[in-house]
């Protein structure tokens, strides 16, 4: 067997915790040669890309980043400037064919699932793995990356405890999320966030402000708003800037912003996340061995199931309003921005 394997969109820890997954179970198991394609689907438009040995895949199970490299190139949309006059799909199962390849494995988030789909429906074998810090591919309970970015952003939320309130602050943390608020709301909750903002539930201000003064009243020395950057449209700015202008017009207590940015995405992955790429990777090595191709690797109540990717692309899983979490949250007093 031939098998291709790329890396597309945002990095993550855990990335090539899942190509050495995918990788050593398709050589070792099945005896198959692994093409690693550079940069995403730019490798593959490019024919970029370079056979990973066994000793390829070692050591780089805590490594963060990708040893492929990564980009956000969509093959079916005409952005690049350069690439425009070419049709990016018809070159890239060109190359597909002319290697002879039997799958092609795409490991990304939402958007790497929807041009996996794609190039599916154009007579490529294609096998998708779920990658992001955010959570919100549809289908899977979890997504390799989510599990390494809680653990940052609650230690930067712990940090942030002891300087709020050294100096009877407001801190406000912006994590990562852009139209969903799954870090937001897990870190939050492990971090001990006192608001927690995300895009699926809208927040009203004067609520915010109202239950920062109740905290005040009750002698609470400092406060924690952990908010999800796509809380608000990026046109404006930043989400913690925002709040914390705002709130500072509202409320007699000082207000500080930390936007955490790209350190939730950098690093070595959590253990979890080593374990579940590990999984990820082996399963569709199997599935490939099996020609069940067009499928996305997903879990769900711990056990790994085969999604058809039309099921899954271009879907957003976002945060149920219902959500349990939300719930217990709530009942040991965490505001999400609306009226008590
Ligand atoms: O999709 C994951 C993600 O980290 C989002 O949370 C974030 O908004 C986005 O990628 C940043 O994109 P880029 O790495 O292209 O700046």
């Amino acid at each position: 067997m031939r098998v291709g394997i790329l890396t597309a969109g945002g990095d993550c820890p855990g990335l090539n915790a899942a190509i050495r997954g995918v990788g050593k179970t398709l050589i070792m198991r099945y005896g198959a040669t692994v093409y690693g394609f550079s940069s995403g689907f730019l490798g593959l438009i490019e024919n970029e890309y370079r056979i990973l040995t066994e000793s390829d895949l070692s050591n780089i199970l805590t490594l963060g980043g990708t040893i492929l490299g990564t980009s956000r190139e969509k093959p079916f949309k005409k952005t690049d400037q350069y690439l425009k006059e070419i049709d990016k799909p018809a070159i890239i199962k060109e190359n597909y064919e002319k290697l002879g390849l039997d799958c092609l494995v795409c490991i990304g988030g939402n958007g790497t699932q929807k041009t996996a789909y794609k190039l599916q429906q154009q007579g490529l074998n294609v096998i998708g793995l779920p990658k992001t810090i955010d959570n919100d591919v549809w289908g899977t309970d979890i997504s390799f990356g989510f599990d390494s970015a809680v653990s940052i952003a609650t230690e930067a939320i712990d940090r942030l405890h002891t300087t709020a309130n050294a100096h009877r602050r407001i801190m406000v943390i912006e994590l990562m999320g852009h139209h969903t608020g799954w870090l937001a709301l897990y870190a939050g909750v492990a971090g001990g966030g006192d608001v927690i903002l995300i895009p699926e539930l809208p927040f009203d201000l004067d609520a915010i402000a109202d239950y920062l003064k109740e905290r005040l009243r009750k002698n609470k020395r400092s406060s924690i708003i952990v908010v999800a950057e796509g809380v608000i449209n990026k046109e404006n700015k930043s989400a913690a800037r925002y709040l914390s202008k705002k709130i500072g017009e509202k409320i007699d207590q000082e207000v500080r912003e930390t936007i955490l940015g790209y350190i939730q995405r950098g690093g070595s992955p959590s253990p979890y996340d080593r374990i579940l790429a590990t999984r990820y990777g082996g399963f569709a090595a199997e599935l490939i061995a099996e020609k069940k191709y067009g499928h996305m690797v997903a879990i769900r109540n711990d056990k790994l199931i085969a999604l058809p990717l039309g099921e899954v692309a271009g879907t957003l899983k976002k945060v149920p309003a219902d959500h349990p979490l939300i719930a217990q949250a709530a009942h040991i007093g965490t505001s999400f921005g609306m009226p008590m």
